[in-house]
């Protein structure tokens, strides 16, 4: 801290030439400045800890597109631009083929705000995707294509696409109380070598970067999304496989009862936000 003191020599050389502060003066910056000085280090430290908090605090419920670049926001908001739309396109003419005999496409209004749900016959919880693939193979006496497949994700995109913009409205099924619970402790249980938890990046972090990328709060409103990195179509299992690898844990098998769990209480989380699905991730 000497040098800045140092650095004032001219300034005395001045003041004995013509006191330019009264000495007075002086010794009052002396008293108070030095201190000050001394705790700079000190006082970072709590602003920075205090924007920490500020950011944990930030209980205002975000979309993931609200943490990209404006190109990227730009090519979700336009559907002419959007590349998930080659897939509702792909998707509209498969359910001409296979669905049209009993769904009308408007009947698939509001479907996506309010799934996961409890399967009438089975009493399990299903998602979108699984219940597509449980008509597959219920309905149409055919194999259920595979839980990343082109026709699935065509199919999904499709039927999600009349819910756009409307509130994510989970059901008030009590069957469903002990699937989100199960999703919300997955949520906070420590993962991988890494031992992160869910809520340890998306409660506390969402808006600080993390290896070139940022942290969003992980609302499920854009699924399907399209993502650059991926160069094609994916559902949310799939984005969540890929924060379970980040921290080097195991993901769990395809379809398996922990991803509808999480995409339970994902859905919860983010009740009332407005789909805005298909979306565009970097
Ligand atoms: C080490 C921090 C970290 C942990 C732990 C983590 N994630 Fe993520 N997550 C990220 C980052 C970073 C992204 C954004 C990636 C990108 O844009 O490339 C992301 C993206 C997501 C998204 C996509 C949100 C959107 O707007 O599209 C979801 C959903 C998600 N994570 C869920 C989970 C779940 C569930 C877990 C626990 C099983 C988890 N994450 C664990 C860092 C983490
Ligand atoms: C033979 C009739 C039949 C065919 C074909 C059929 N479904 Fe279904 N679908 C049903 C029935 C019945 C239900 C109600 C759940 C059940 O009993 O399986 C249903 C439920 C659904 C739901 C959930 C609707 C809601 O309100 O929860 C979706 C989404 C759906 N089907 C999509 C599809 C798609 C996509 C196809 C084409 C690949 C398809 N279905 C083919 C009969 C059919």
């Amino acid at each position: 801290m000497n040098w800045q003191w140092r650095a004032q020599g001219p300034g005395r050389q001045t003041r004995q030439a013509a006191p330019a502060v009264p000495s007075g003066w002086r010794q009052v910056l002396r008293r108070v400045l030095r201190p000050i000085l001394r705790l700079a280090p000190l006082l970072a430290l709590v602003a920075g800890l205090l924007s920490a908090v500020s950011v944990w605090a930030d209980d205002v419920r975000r979309p993931g597109s609200a943490y990209m670049s404006p190109a990227t926001q730009a090519l979700q908001r336009d559907d002419t631009q959007n590349p998930a739309f080659l897939w509702v396109r792909d998707g509209e003419q498969r359910f001409a083929a296979q669905c049209a005999g009993c769904h009308v496409a408007a009947d698939m209004r509001g479907v996506a705000a309010r799934y996961p749900a409890i399967d009438a016959r089975t009493g399990q919880a299903l998602t979108l995707a699984g219940r597509i693939r449980s008509c597959h193979e219920r309905h149409l006496r055919q194999p259920a294509p595979g839980w990343e497949s082109e026709p699935l994700l065509a199919l999904l995109a499709f039927v999600t696409l009349p819910s756009r913009g409307m509130p994510i409205t989970p059901p008030a099924d009590a069957r469903l109380d002990a699937v989100r619970a199960a999703g919300e402790a997955l949520w906070r249980q420590p993962f991988g070598q890494l031992g992160l938890a869910c809520a340890q990046c998306h409660d506390r972090l969402p808006g600080q970067r993390l290896a070139g990328s940022t942290i969003p709060q992980a609302h499920p409103t854009g699924y399907p999304i399209y993502r650059l990195e991926w160069q094609g179509l994916g559902t949310l299992q799939r984005r969540m496989r890929g924060c379970l690898t980040a921290v080097r844990a195991e993901p769990f098998d395809e379809g398996a009862p922990q991803w509808v769990a999480l995409e339970a209480m994902l859905m919860r989380r983010a009740a009332g936000m407005p789909l805005d699905a298909p979306g565009v991730r970097p």
